[in-house]
């Protein structure tokens, strides 16, 4: 997990290089509590006539920090009659499934989100998808990065943004400690309590620090139809052993949060706070067995969707 500056020269992400396991895990509880892979006004919208519509069988979607592409894959799944071409972009292209295994009209490239698009692209897409991108964008970052994602849509496309906030921890079984759990969570509140120009580190995008709000920032991009839908992970219950879901998801985010406090050694300074690598790794297996014991996390997941107004001078935002 490697630091990088981007050319800003901003206070800036850590260059989290995900573990493509945990990220297709977390797609599956993800998309269990939204309920959906692409917002249902989004589908009405664009199998209707009124839709941006042209002669070009199946719509055109973009995924913005795509990952493994699980997210994109599973669009092609579930939605085989709607999809024409589908692309994933992202900074690196550690995560890209190979080539070989791919379907013809899925595509993966390397693009930075923060930089302008290839002019082929500008102004192609119906659907342009970005989710959990947030340690990778400061606050100050959101408007111009959602600017730059608008850039990509046809008049009348739609831009899909989420993302988390309102992380908790809680005991299923009476007694149970959650220490370890908390103490990671904690962990990353310096990261998270600095302002408007840094990183939004866990889970923090409804948060109104800063006083940046990302669904007032698509309004302000003249998005119309701007609509916000909020789902607590808390409507996920355990099964039995083997679908235990709940559980699954709760190990899953703590690991995404030990990967940003180890990340963060390449970034600050952590060992001024009294954090070391063993001492990191020792809470990580602690916060593990409190998991098995019954404690769980809820968080919500934010969907936030808007669409290009069409008319003319619309092509760009
Ligand atoms: C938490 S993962 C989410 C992956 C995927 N969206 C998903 O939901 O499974 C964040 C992704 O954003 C990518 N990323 C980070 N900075 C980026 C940037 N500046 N431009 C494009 N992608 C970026 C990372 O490489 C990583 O794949």
């Amino acid at each position: 997990m490697a630091q990088t500056k981007r050319s800003t020269g901003h206070a800036i992400s850590p260059d989290i290089v995900e573990a493509t396991e945990r990220l297709d895990e977390q797609h599956i509880f993800t998309t269990k509590t939204l309920g959906f892979l692409i917002h249902p006004n989004i589908i009405t919208s664009l199998s209707s006539h009124d839709g941006p519509g042209d002669d070009t069988p199946g719509l055109k979607v973009a995924d913005i920090g795509t990952g493994t592409g699980i997210w994109l894959l599973d669009v092609a799944k579930t939605y085989p009659s709607l999809c024409g071409q589908l692309v994933g972009f992202d900074v690196t292209f550690s995560s890209f499934p190979s080539p070989g295994e791919l379907p013809s009209n899925i595509t993966f490239n390397v693009q930075d989100m923060h930089h302008p698009f290839p002019e082929s692209e500008i102004g192609t897409y119906d659907i342009v998808a970005v989710r959990f991108v947030s340690s990778a964008t400061s606050r100050v970052e959101w408007e111009s990065t959602a600017k730059n994602l608008v850039t990509l849509l046809k008049p009348g496309g739609w831009l899909q943004w989420i993302d988390s906030c309102n992380f908790s921890l809680y005991c299923s079984v009476p007694g149970t400690s959650r220490k370890a759990c908390q103490e990671i969570w904690d962990g990353l509140e310096p990261y998270r309590l600095k302002g408007g120009d840094d990183l939004v580190i866990g889970l923090m995008m409804r948060e109104g620090r800063a006083g940046v709000n990302r669904e007032d920032i698509g309004k302000g991009l003249g998005l119309v139809e701007v609509h916000e839908d909020v789902f607590s992970s808390d409507r996920l219950q355990d099964g039995p052993p083997g679908l235990e879901i709940r559980k699954m998801g709760t190990k899953n985010v703590m690991e995404c949060f030990v990967g940003c406090l180890e990340s963060l050694f390449g970034a600050e300074d952590l060992a001024v706070n009294g954090w070391t690598r063993d001492k990191i790794k020792g809470l990580e297996k602690q916060a593990m067995e409190e998991i098995e014991k019954g404690v769980y996390h809820t968080l919500d997941q934010v969907c936030i969707i808007g669409r290009k107004a069409t008319g003319p001078g619309s092509r760009t935002a």
